[in-house]
C-alpha cells in the first residue's frame, strides 16, 4: 500500500517506467552515499492541504546528510528507527505546482513554487502548502532550491533569536557553507558590519558576499580580544562557548545554529545548548540557540529580498538526479562553497 505523502519502492526501469511511477533516489536503510540508490517508485498522492510539486531542481544541505546517515541517533525517533518512513532522500524543491489538495488556496496548477518538500529527489514531492513559496522570479530553478532550510535558518537566527539591528558588528562563523553564505548576506542587507570566518581558500567567496572583514581560522583566532562583536552566529559549530563568548561585547548575543563534532547519539549542538541556555542565567549576555522553522510565509518575505537583489543564492556546484551520491560525497567532504543543486527535470 502506498501511504499518502510517502513514495514506495516498487523497482521497475528507469528507461521504460511503468503509469503513475516516478523516478527517485531511494534510501532503504541509513548509512553513506553508498546507501543511495535511483528507482521506479509510485507517485505520492496529496491531503486536503497539500501540494505535488513537479519537481525541477532539489537542494542538498547538512539536514539531508543526516537523514541519510540516521545520525545523531536521537533523530531516528522522529523520522524511523531502523530506516526512514520516508524512503525518498530531499527536502528542498523548487519546482511547478501539478495538483493541489481541496483545501488549498495560495497555489494553482502551474504556479512556479519554492519550498520544503520530503522527498525531493524524485520527478515529484508533495509539500505541506504551509511550507511553500512563490519562486522568485529571477531565480532559475536550481537557485531556488538552494534557497529554503539554509536561508530560512540564517533570517530566523539573525533577527528572530539574535535580534539584529543595523550598525551592530556581526560575527559569523561557517560563513562560506549553505548557512553562513545567505548569513551574510542577510546581515549586511539589515544594515549590521560583518565579519566572516571560514578557511583559507573559502575567503574570497565570503568577500564575495559582501563581508566587511573575513578571518581565516586557519592563521587567526576570532576571539584574540582585538575585536568584540555584538552578535555571533555560530553556524560551524566547533569553537568552546568560551572563545565564543570572548569574542562577545559585554552584553552581547551568541546564536548558537550548528555543529557536527558531538556524538552520535545527540549530535554536535545539544549539550552546547544546554550549556549556553544555563550560563546565560548568570551572565550579562544573551547565549541562546536557533531551530529552524520551515515556514512558507517567511520564505515569502526572502523572495522580496531576492528579487530586489540583496540576497542571491551561491551555487558550487550542481548534479543530477542520478549523480546524488556525488552531491552528499562533496558535502561530505567539506568542499562546498555555498550551496550544492540536484537537477532534477528542466521545465519544459
Ligand atoms: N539550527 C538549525 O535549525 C539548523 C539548520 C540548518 C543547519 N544547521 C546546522 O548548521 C551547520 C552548518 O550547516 P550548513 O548547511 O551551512 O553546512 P555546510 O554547508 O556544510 O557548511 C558548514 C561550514 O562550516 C565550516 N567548517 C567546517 N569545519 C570547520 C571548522 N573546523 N572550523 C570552522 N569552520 C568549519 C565550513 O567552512 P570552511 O571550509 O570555510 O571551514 C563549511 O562551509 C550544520 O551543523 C547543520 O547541521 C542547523
Amino acid at each position: 500500500m502506498i501511504t499518502k505523502g510517502q513514495a514506495a519502492v516498487i523497482g521497475g526501469d528507469k528507461d521504460s517506467p511503468a503509469e503513475g511511477t516516478m523516478r527517485a533516489v531511494v534510501q532503504d536503510g541509513y548509512g553513506t552515499a553508498d546507501i543511495l540508490r535511483l528507482a521506479q517508485v509510485a507517485r505520492p498522492e496529496i491531503g486536503d492541504r497539500e501540494v505535488l510539486v513537479r519537481v525541477h531542481a532539489a537542494g542538498l544541505d547538512r539536514g539531508t546528510w543526516h537523514l541519510m546517515t540516521g545520525k545523531p541517533y536521537l533523530l531516528r525517533l522522529a523520522f524511523g528507527v531502523r530506516s526512514p518512513r520516508q524512503p525518498v532522500l530531499g527536502r528542498d524543491v523548487a519546482g511547478t505546482v501539478a495538483a493541489v489538495g481541496s483545501a488549498v488556496t495560495r497555489f494553482a496548477v502551474g504556479d512556479e513554487v519554492y519550498g520544503i518538500a520530503p522527498g525531493s529527489f524524485a520527478d515529484f514531492a508533495v509539500a505541506r502548502e504551509d511550507k511553500l513559496a512563490r519562486k522568485p522570479v529571477n531565480l532559475t530553478f536550481e537557485q531556488a532550491a538552494v534557497v529554503p532550510i539554509s536561508a530560512l535558518t540564517a533570517q530566523q537566527a539573525l533577527s528572530r533569536v539574535g535580534r539584529v539591528r543595523p550598525g551592530q558588528k556581526v560575527l559569523v562563523t561557517g560563513a562560506s557553507g549553505g548557512v553562513g553564505s545567505y548569513a551574510v548576506q542577510l546581515a549586511k542587507a539589515c544594515g549590521a558590519e560583518v565579519t566572516g570566518v571560514c578557511s583559507t581558500a573559502k575567503l574570497d567567496l565570503v568577500r564575495s558576499l559582501g563581508a566587511d572583514h573575513v578571518i581565516d581560522y586557519t592563521h587567526q583566532d576570532f576571539a584574540d580580544g582585538e575585536q568584540r562583536y555584538d552578535l555571533v552566529l555560530d553556524i560551524a559549530g566547533n569553537p568552546s562557548l568560551s572563545r565564543l563568548r570572548r569574542a562577545l561585547t559585554p552584553t552581547g548575543t551568541l546564536v548558537l545554529v550548528g555543529g557536527e563534532e558531538g556524538g552520535d547519539w545527540t549530535g554536535g549542538t545539544i549539550g552546547r545548548q544546554l550549556r549556553a541556555r544555563t550560563v546565560s542565567l548568570f551572565v550579562r549576555q544573551r547565549l541562546t540557540s536557533a531551530l529552524n522553522k520551515e515556514s512558507g510565509r517567511e520564505l515569502e518575505s526572502l523572495t522580496d529580498l531576492i528579487e530586489a537583489g540583496r540576497v542571491t543564492p551561491s551555487i558550487d556546484r550542481t548534479f543530477p538526479l542520478a549523480e546524488a551520491p556525488d552531491a552528499m560525497r562533496h558535502l561530505e567532504a567539506g568542499r562546498v562553497r555555498g550551496k550544492v543543486a540536484i537537477t532534477v527535470r528542466p521545465p519544459r
